[in-house]
């Protein structure tokens, strides 16, 4: 049991009231002076009938204090709980050691499924730096919910429909060649829609329209090309997936719900909640201060808001989700505070479920970025980049570690997402070389190092015998705030579930990281007596499985050696 909840087991029993109650009363005081934990006593004026200090020194008096409080003091309305350092260390190195790389997990999840709509691509169209964060982002709070026991299901929710596939066809059909495609993939079908637009006349048109058509009514050519094209596209984001290291469960995109948009618009009228409104058909939401949501054009085709009403009603029918989390960019916070409404409005108390979490954009080295005006950066060319620059600076600092290429990747890699995920989702992103690759500072690379000074004196050192160490060793300062960061890490990963913000634990690397390696300068490991070294290589172990769980957490690779 963790020393929280045995203090609060204690109270409670003087106080009269349950130890989850209690747990959940107990705080961390701001500052370290004022103890490790404190219970405001304010909260039992009501059930003790008395004023908190008074309440405080009654529950001094009466409970008999655990071993591992060194001495509890009233302060104001408060009981302040100091730990003995040696005792806390043991009891959360013991745990981690225990546990290792399951540290932190827990089953809170347990039978409860999460849908996540992430990086959901745009066919035909290549990714850029602005489709970094909803891939990484939706990644990172997929593993960090796997790792609280839900079942997630990772949807890539294709931008695979409108009228310029179409246009695609027709422009394949008078100029393209199938080797071209092939060869140059994504490529290739953009400089086809270039030229339709470029060259477009009314009988082009015509023509291009027909062709969605016959999309839309599954002709078998129409529908071979149209498939062909998404394959395409999706062969050449898989190079970004791979680096990634993401996958998805599902890729039904935005065409999977065509023959399904007509049963939910039926419901809408049924419902009484269409009406037809400026030549459209829409769900009036004056009421919430809301422009009407648009749901079907006046030739009756649907439209981006329609598909994502269909996909809400498959999602939650297939996998029965406890929540649905949509990581998109906050430019889209309308779009889904309407379909969400909609669906409240038609009588559903699941719209609650639905999540948008949204995020700022991505600007890079300065620029706003502007497909327009051709200030793109494309993501493959920026994460090849990213691993060929880590290389250089392999090349310079260890020109003879071995298996360099896998490292440069994972480091380079690292350093994209670590950057990327390191502010609150909300804030805007600036991405600059210099900042992200750099071994210094609070960035992916730094904490790499961590990992791999860790592994490097566990290698170096005796073999590891826990049942050795000697405690009284962690006592100092930097061992202290070394054990505290330790023993947070699973208050860290549930707070970031919670708040959808793998940021909490992006810089809780950083400071654990930053933390180690304090606690490695002031403390000397290999070659003090046998149980000072044994504790503080046992610490290094658990600070080592740390780093690498959290990592993992933003779906970042801990290599060993760097
Ligand atoms: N493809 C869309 C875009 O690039 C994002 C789709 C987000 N997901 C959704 N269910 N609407 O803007």
């Amino acid at each position: 049991m963790s020393f929280k909840d045995t203090v609060a087991e204690i109270i409670a029993e003087k106080a009269g009231i349950s130890a989850g109650e209690c747990a959940s009363f107990l705080e961390t005081p701001p500052q370290k002076e004022m103890g490790d934990l404190a219970f405001p006593c304010f909260k039992l004026a009501r059930v003790m009938r008395k004023a908190p200090p008074a309440i405080a020194a009654e529950l001094k008096e009466s409970i008999v204090l655990p071993d591992f409080v060194k001495e509890c003091r009233v302060e104001g309305g408060y009981l302040n709980f100091f730990f003995s350092p040696e005792k806390r260390a043991e009891s959360v190195l013991t745990e981690i050691n225990e546990k290792g790389e399951s540290y932190g997990s827990s089953d809170e999840g347990a039978g409860r499924t999460i849908c996540l709509d992430y990086s959901s691509i745009n066919i035909a169209k290549r990714c850029h730096i602005g489709h970094l964060t909803t891939t990484v982002l939706g990644n990172s709070l997929a593993k960090i919910h796997r790792f609280l026991g839900y079942k997630t299901v990772s949807i890539n929710h294709l931008g695979d429909w409108g009228t310029q596939f179409g246009k695609m066809i027709c422009a394949f059909k008078h100029w393209g060649k199938r080797e071209d495609v092939e060869k140059n993939g994504v490529n290739a079908l953009i400089d086809l829609y270039v030229r339709f637009d470029r060259e477009a006349d009314e009988n082009l048109e015509n023509e291009a329209r027909a062709w969605f058509k016959k999309i839309e009514d599954d002709d078998p050519e129409a529908t071979e090309l149209f498939t062909w094209f998404k394959d395409i596209t999706l062969k050449d984001v898989a190079v970004i997936y791979d680096l990634l290291g993401i996958h998805f469960d599902s890729y039904a995109g935005e065409s999977f719900y065509k023959d399904k948009c007509g049963a939910v618009i039926e419901e809408l009228k049924e419902k009484n909640l269409l009406e037809f409104s400026q030549g459209a058909y829409v769900v009036n939401l004056d009421k919430y201060d809301m422009p009407p949501c648009i749901l079907l054009k006046s030739d009756g085709a649907t439209i981006y808001a329609t598909r994502d009403l269909a996909a809400a009603f498959y999602r939650k029918k297939t996998y029965d989700f406890d929540k649905c989390l949509y990581v998109v960019a906050y430019q889209q916070d309308l779009h889904f505070k309407q379909i969400f409404k909609v669906i409240e409005l038609m009588g559903y108390p699941w719209a609650k479920d639905l999540i948008h979490v949204p995020f700022g954009m991505v600007s890079y080295e300065g620029q706003t970025l502007s497909t327009r005006k051709g200030h793109v950066v494309y993501l493959d060319e920026l994460l090849h980049r990213a691993c060929d620059k880590a290389l250089d600076i392999i090349n310079e600092k260890n020109p003879d570690l071995p298996d360099k290429e896998k490292v440069a990747r994972q480091v380079g890699i690292g350093a994209v997402v670590f950057y990327d995920l390191f502010s609150g989702r909300i804030k805007d992103v600036d991405f600059w070389w210099d900042r992200a690759l750099n071994f210094e500072g609070e960035t992916g690379p730094y904490v790499q190092y961590a990992h791999t000074r860790c592994c490097s004196v566990l290698a170096k050192a005796p073999a590891l015998d826990a049942a050795l160490a000697d405690f009284s060793a962690l006592s100092d300062e930097s061992s202290t705030e070394l054990i505290t960061l330790l023993e947070n890490f699973p208050q860290v990963v549930a707070d970031a579930a919670q708040k959808y913000e793998p940021s909490v634990i992006t810089r809780y690397c950083a400071a654990l990281a930053q933390s180690y390696n304090k606690f490695y300068f002031d403390n000397r490991i290999i070659g003090e007596n046998e149980g000072v070294m044994q504790a503080r290589l046992l610490a290094t172990k658990c600070t080592r499985d740390v780093i690498k769980t959290a990592l993992d957490l933003l779906g970042i690779d801990a290599p060993e050696k760097m």
